[in-house]
Formats: C-alpha cells, structure tokens, sequence
C-alpha cells in the first residue's frame, strides 16, 4: 500500500499518513484510498493545505461531483462559495453571520440532526469530503455512526420487519423534527420526498446497513406514527455511543466519509465562534 491507515476509535474511522492530497495522485494511491473507506466509512488526513481547486480536483478523482443546486434555502444570488461546494456556514455571501431567525440560518440547523448527506437526493450522495478551515477553540466536533455494526446488531425479527420497508426522505421531514415547517409552494415542490430502501447494500463491499438519516419521514403503507416511531427506536439504538466516533477538527484536516453506510452530524456546543469547512460531495451511482 502506498501509504499507512491505522485505526482510530471504533472500526469506522483511520487516520491516514504519508499522503499529500493537493498533489495530483497515481491509480495506485486512488484505488488504496477506495479500499481503505470500503473497510473504515470514515478517513481523516492531517494537514492538507488545500485551496479549494486543489480540495476540488482531489474530489473528482475519486468520481463525479455532486452541485449544490436547490439544495438549501440560498437563493442563486445568494452563493458564497461555488456551487461545486456545499456550504455548511453560518456565513451570507458577504461572510457576515445570517441574523438568528433568518430562514437560511434556520434551516441550516438541521445539519445537527444525524443524517446522510443527500438522503433527500433519488441518487442520494456517496462520499462527502470536508476540509477544516478555521475552528472554533473548543469543541464543534463531528460525529459518525457506523450503519453496518448497527444493522448487524440488531435482532433476526427486527432485520426481516425492515428488510422490504422503503422509506420517503426529505429535507422538510427533517426541519419538521426541529419545528421549522414554514416552507413556500415552490420549496414545498423542490423539496418534495424520495423514496430510498431502509436497508441498502454496499455496491463494493456487500455488507447490509440501515439507510437512517432525519430525513426520513415516513414508510410506505405504514400509518405515520406507527413509522415515525420505529424511524426513531431504530435511530436511537444505531447512534448508541459503542457505534460512534467523534472527530475533533484541527486545521487542514481533510475528513472523507460514506454516506452510504454511515450517519453523522455536527455538535454545536461552541456559540458564536467561527467554524468554517469546506464540503465537496461524490456522486452516488444508483437510485438506493
Ligand atoms: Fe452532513
């Protein structure tokens, strides 16, 4: 292997050395980087000194990107970063904070529930990789939760009662958890629900894992309650703390995980302090 990976926490996520992502890499490197996420879901890389052409051309040699159009509630005006970006600030596009109850902000605050970027997507999200910029002094960690370990714990009845179940996901599934249901008849279209399978299969690995994200809002033919419910025992038993790992950000990390087979979501417990990440995301490849 052209370089080394060694476990950090629980079997999700390795700390990768010995690798210069802003410089363009060989097949071999390539092809280690996609086996190494096939066995942890989660890699970290210290120290990258990426510009964001060079976070960009790194991400696209791992596959197609994904843009971040209509996705939040940004106006096309209203972009701070290209729209080969997603961004996950506080931040107007003259990176002054938005207000407190600016609607963006708001809306935005959804990333503290645990989810899996793009779940909302018919081809949902595969990689996200996000590079730290600035960090507050404390805290701001983001926390990842392994769907696989989660699926494989749990019990043969609970397995075949979700095995056939699809579930619809949606942006404003998840800000409804959160008290924000004010959306206009044109978001209420863009915004409107997917349908995904509740337990999906890794393409490459073959492993089965939950398909949670707090975008999903419903099951199909199951009366609301009786879905939001299980959606929620099935969340709570996946994201218990044997199954998670917290990463605490330093500059120039380079954090890159699978969506396809974990949850993750950012802890605010910083205040006003600036945490500033740049995500790119990796096209998924199929309808789940
Ligand atoms: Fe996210």
């Amino acid at each position: 292997m052209p370089f080394s990976i060694r476990q950090v926490g629980p079997c999700l996520a390795g700390e990768v050395d010995g690798i210069d992502l802003t410089k363009p890499l060989a097949a071999e490197d390539i092809a280690a980087i996609h086996a190494g996420m096939d066995r942890y879901a989660v890699l970290i890389f210290h120290d990258q000194k990426f510009t964001d052409e060079q976070q960009l051309a790194f991400t696209q040699s791992l596959g197609p990107i994904e843009l971040a159009i209509g996705t939040s509630l940004r106006g096309a005006q209203d972009h701070r970063l290209p729209t080969t970006f997603a961004d996950v600030s506080n931040l107007d596009r003259d990176n002054k904070p938005f207000a407190r109850d600016d609607r963006r902000r708001l809306f935005a605050i959804g990333n503290r529930l645990w989810h899996s970027d793009s779940s909302f997507k018919v081809v949902p999200a595969k990689y996200s990789l996000l590079h730290a910029r600035s960090i507050p002094s404390k805290g701001g960690n983001t926390e990842f939760a392994d769907m696989r370990t989660a699926y494989t714990a749990l019990d043969q009845e609970t397995k075949d009662l979700i095995e056939p179940l699809i579930c619809e996901h949606s942006q404003m599934f998840s800000r409804a958890k959160l008290g924000f249901t004010d959306f206009t008849p044109e978001e209420r279209e863009r915004f409107k629900p997917v349908r995904q399978r509740l337990v999906r299969v890794h393409p490459r690995t073959g492993r089965k894992s939950l398909y949670l994200s707090s975008h999903a809002g419903t099951i199909l033919g199951w009366p609301d309650p009786e879905a939001k419910a299980l959606l929620m025992d099935l969340t709570e038993a996946a994201t218990q703390r044997e199954f998670v790992y917290s990463h605490k950000w330093r500059v120039g990390d380079l954090v890159m995980w699978d969506n396809r087979c974990l949850v993750h979501y950012a802890i605010h417990d910083h205040g006003d302090e600036p945490r500033l990440l740049h995500r790119i995301t990796v096209l998924g490849e199929i309808p789940v």
